[in-house]
């Protein structure tokens, strides 16, 4: 038994994962269902990767189990859902007390929470550990976001910290060639304990549910810039590159402005010209506005963003409906610099609220869930390695290290100026979209959630009346304490009013 860790799934993100791992001097050992594929991993890593002898290839699940030292952990790179609880049965025979499986899936957090029930009454321990950051990420390091007994985690821990990507602790920009194994000085490691059973997935889906919105965020701006101010898709990518140098700086940004500027490789243009506009989505995006939902959290703009996706996915019904359905006639704006300028505050402020929706879901879910979520150190974690890294996420942890019981993102000195600054030109750029009837379903329903929230007062009197109207759902008046009901027997209004 030499392995300090063992791990199941070799499909891209398990084979990075492992090369990470043995990057940073741990001897891993390695199981696919396809041995085959265990087979072609280890040729080719024995051909371009220095750590090769510490990868520990098996074709049988019991002498692979056996490799490891015990407590053994086994980390699960496979796909999520059904596939995960056959490899958990599978593994489960072999396993003794304090073993720890670690479940490095996109898991739903609910079936997170039942495997790591299932598997206590075992004796066995279960983390579900959130990853984020894509193959590159997994390769040189991701985000973590592991939850389950502290008892595992610390077993854990080592090895999560020295793999996971590394942030200078204080300005949490990158810290670039950290080396492997070497702690660094000042550094911060993008991976905490989130807390117990199903959190730490919970908090990845979060960061998905921002990563869908983040993403449409972008997609607009793109599009009022292609549509308003009739730009190339190279032009409009410098304009991304620029905007990657300020307080937009993050992952996706920067990506963006080298799609748009990548020439089709087939033929004359640039290839985003040539992708077909249907959005995928692997449900993620959704489980967050679903449990947005369940919980009652305003999280509108993670919502438009997924359907957003769903509207681009009925293609040929779109085709159609343009022929009939009609619009304005777009007219091209000449102030482009303004314009541009007006698109970055929407981006900006947009940005602001889906941070917000997806902090404030978190907060309701720590309530509902019973744990105890710490958003300064979320944020930090996600500074590094995971798809949403940004230097915004600062601003969050900052803000959060200022007033450790703030109620929304956008009430932080800082956001809260940012917005004020942004505002008019995010009016501006939704007026525009609308009157030229181009769809800007994100930067809209983030000015509505941004509009709603800063209203004192809001219709729902006139709503609580219709309730009471036609269901006797009573309703609380402003000139009462909070808390007392009241029903009128409407339209008579001469009826006595009751106090119910
Ligand atoms: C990450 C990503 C990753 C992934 C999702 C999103 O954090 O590394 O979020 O988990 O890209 O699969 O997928 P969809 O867009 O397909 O839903």
């Amino acid at each position: 038994d030499n392995a300090d860790i063992g791990l199941v799934g070799l499909a891209v993100m398990g084979q990075n994962l492992a090369l990470n791992i043995a990057d940073h001097g741990y001897n891993i050992a390695v199981f696919n269902r396809d041995p085959g594929k265990t087979r072609k991993f280890i040729e080719e890593a024995k051909q371009s990767e220095p750590s090769h002898a510490r990868l520990l290839p098996f074709e049988d699940l019991a002498s692979f189990v056996l490799s490891i030292k015990r407590p053994r952990k086994i980390v699960l790179l496979v796909k999520a859902g059904s596939a995960t609880d056959v490899t958990i049965n599978a593994l489960v025979p072999f396993l003794e007390q304090g073993d720890i499986i670690i479940d490095g899936g996109n898991s739903l957090w609910t079936d997170t929470i039942r495997r790591e029930k299932e598997l206590r009454a075992k004796g066995i321990e279960f983390i579900g550990s959130g990853v984020s950051g894509g193959e590159t990420g997994a390769r040189f390091g991701p985000s973590l976001m592991p939850s389950g007994t502290r008892m595992a985690w610390a077993s854990l821990e080592p090895i999560w910290r020295d793999i996971a990507a590394k942030v200078d602790a204080v300005t949490g920009e990158p810290l670039e060639g950290a080396a492997p194994g070497k702690p660094i000085e000042g550094g911060f490691s993008c991976t905490e304990y989130i807390g117990p059973d199903g959190a730490g997935h919970y908090v990845k889906m979060v960061h998905n549910g921002i990563e869908y919105i983040d993403m449409q965020l972008i997609c607009e701006a793109y599009w009022l810039m292609k549509n308003l101010l009739g730009m190339e898709a190279d032009e409009i990518g410098k304009v991304f590159e620029e905007w990657n140098q300020g307080e937009l700086s993050s992952f996706l940004i920067e990506i963006t402005g080298d799609i748009l500027q990548q020439k089709d490789p087939v033929g004359p243009g640039f290839l985003v010209d040539k992708i077909l506009d249907t959005a995928g989505q692997k449900g993620t995006g959704q489980w967050t506005a679903a449990n947005a939902l369940e919980l009652g959290a305003p999280a509108n703009a993670i919502a438009a963003a997924v359907y957003a996706r769903a509207l681009s996915s009925v293609k040929e019904e779109r085709v159609e409906a343009s022929k009939i359905l009609k619009g304005p006639v777009i007219k091209t704006e000449s102030d482009k610099q303004a314009i541009i300028e007006a698109i970055k505050n929407a981006l900006y402020c947009s940005k602001i609220c889906a941070y917000a929706q997806g902090f404030q879901l978190m907060d309701k879910a720590q309530v509902q869930y019973n744990w105890k979520l710490n958003f300064g150190e979320i944020a930090q974690i996600w500074r590094g390695g995971c798809i949403i890294r940004a230097r915004f996420l600062q601003k969050i942890t900052d803000a959060y290290a200022l007033n450790s019981r703030l109620k929304n993102l956008m009430l932080d000195p800082y956001f809260t100026q940012a917005m004020n600054e942004g505002q008019e030109g995010w009016r501006k750029v939704i007026a525009l979209a609308v009157t030229n009837g181009i769809p800007a379903q994100g930067f809209s329903a983030a000015l509505a959630y941004y509009d709603g929230y800063r209203s004192a007062v809001l219709p729902a009197n006139l709503l609580q009346g219709q309730r009471d109207y036609f269901g006797a759902h009573t309703f609380e008046r402003v000139d009462q304490p909070r808390g007392k009901f009241f029903h009128v027997d409407w339209p008579d209004p001469a009826r006595p009013q009751l106090d119910v």
